[in-house]
């Protein structure tokens, strides 16, 4: 028998979605060999500050330990095998000197600036695999060789555990014409609609939800609607439409006067948007659902009546997004399911990388 096919992994930040991966992983990797002959190896794991590294490969404790230790809310800095401070570009850049070949690097970060340690990586051969949006969408020119190249994989980032990325992929690889992309992007948000529709308190709703830890920290962050919009520029440009962000329009769900306060000052004057709200929900004919629309001419990313039926194939925090294509002119090309779950996330950032094992080498 041959030895399997070591492939490199490289996991940059390991929150919930990183640790969630590396222990889907641990309990997955003897089956890829046993399938595959193709071994995923974990052999740096970095969070905002440091990373512990073994060339040759992490041990099953060692990768143990870093989930604990991160779990805890410890710093890598600390950890056998530590690097010290060390920036995920520097990390990159050693893993090269090291003379690490077919490597893939995964950005489960929830970072600005990674595009230069994630570049690097590409110049280097390496794959890359994103969880993280952002790189995906700065301006197009920054971007562009992200989406152009096939060694560059980003399910995880739309849709979560939905094959949404690999659909579009599908349908523009076999050349299909994709006319509109919509879709309910946020499970967050569709959260935050169901409540409303019950006749919940706009303030409730959002002090419930980031108790619960169903919004980020800063509940901006998900009621500005720029996550959704990120999304919706990840499939506009995938669909191969060269878009900026600012070629979409975006309705936050809250004033500008509360875009630069405190998290604090902002949960304090959530009561005072209640009455206003109520109001708007009592306006509308049909049940509202945050949703985005997109064409190659721009998009919208807002509140938009949705008939009944998928506003109840929509209750909670489901997906869906459809595809009007040509071949779907008549009826679009469906996805729904489950908007979020660290399981499905971290099954569709294993599947990237197990798809660049296969492609790459
Ligand atoms: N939650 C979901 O269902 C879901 C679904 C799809 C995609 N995503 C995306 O997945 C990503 C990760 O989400 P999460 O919930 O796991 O976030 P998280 O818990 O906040 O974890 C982020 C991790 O990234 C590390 N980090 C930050 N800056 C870094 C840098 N420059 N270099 C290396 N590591 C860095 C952090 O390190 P420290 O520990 O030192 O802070 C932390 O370990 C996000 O981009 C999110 O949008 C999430």
């Amino acid at each position: 028998m041959s030895a399997p096919r070591h492939i490199p992994l490289i996991v940059l930040g390991v929150g919930n979605v990183g640790r969630a991966f590396l222990a889907q992983l641990m309990q997955t990797r003897q089956k890829l060999v046993d399938r595959y002959d193709v071994d995923l190896q974990p052999v740096a794991l970095a969070d905002s500050r440091s990373a512990v590294m073994n060339t040759e490969g992490l041990s099953p404790n060692a990768v143990e330990a870093v989930i604990t230790a991160k779990k805890n809310g410890q710093s890598l800095a600390g950890q056998p095998g530590s690097l010290g401070s060390i920036t995920a570009h520097d990390l990159v850049a050693h893993a090269a000197e090291a003379g690490l070949q077919h490597a893939i690097v995964i950005d489960t970060t929830a970072a600005d600036g990674m595009e230069q340690a994630l570049s690097a990586a590409l110049n280097q051969g390496y794959g890359l695999v994103l969880a993280n949006k952002r790189p995906l969408a700065g301006s197009w020119e920054t971007t562009r060789h992200f989406f152009a190249s096939t060694r560059v994989r980003f399910e995880a980032t739309v849709g979560a555990g939905l094959p949404v990325n690999s659909t579009l992929r599908y349908l523009i690889d076999t050349g299909d014409t994709v006319y509109r992309i919509e879709g309910a992007l946020s499970g967050t948000l569709g959260y935050l609609c169901s409540r409303l529709e019950d006749g919940e308190a706009f303030s409730s709703v959002v002090t419930t939800a980031k108790e619960r830890g169903y919004t980020e920290p800063d509940p901006r962050d998900d009621l500005s609607g720029m996550d959704v919009a990120r999304k919706a520029l990840i499939l506009g440009r995938l669909a191969g439409w060269p878009m900026e962000l600012k070629d979409l329009r975006v309705d936050p769900l809250y004033p500008d006067e509360m875009a630069d306060i405190t998290v604090e000052a902002f949960m304090a004057q959530l009561p005072d948007l209640d009455t206003a709200f109520a109001a708007y929900m009592g306006s509308l004919a049909g049940v509202p659902r945050y949703m985005a629309e997109i064409t190659p001419d721009g998009g919208v990313v807002s509140f938009k009546m949705v008939g009944e039926r998928l506003a109840a194939e929509l209750r909670g925090t489901r997906n869906q997004v459809s595809f009007t294509t040509q071949r779907y002119a008549d009826m679009p090309l469906t996805l729904l399911g489950p908007g979020g779950g660290m399981d499905v996330t971290a099954a569709a950032v294993l599947q990237d990388c197990l798809y660049l094992a296969h492609s790459m080498c």
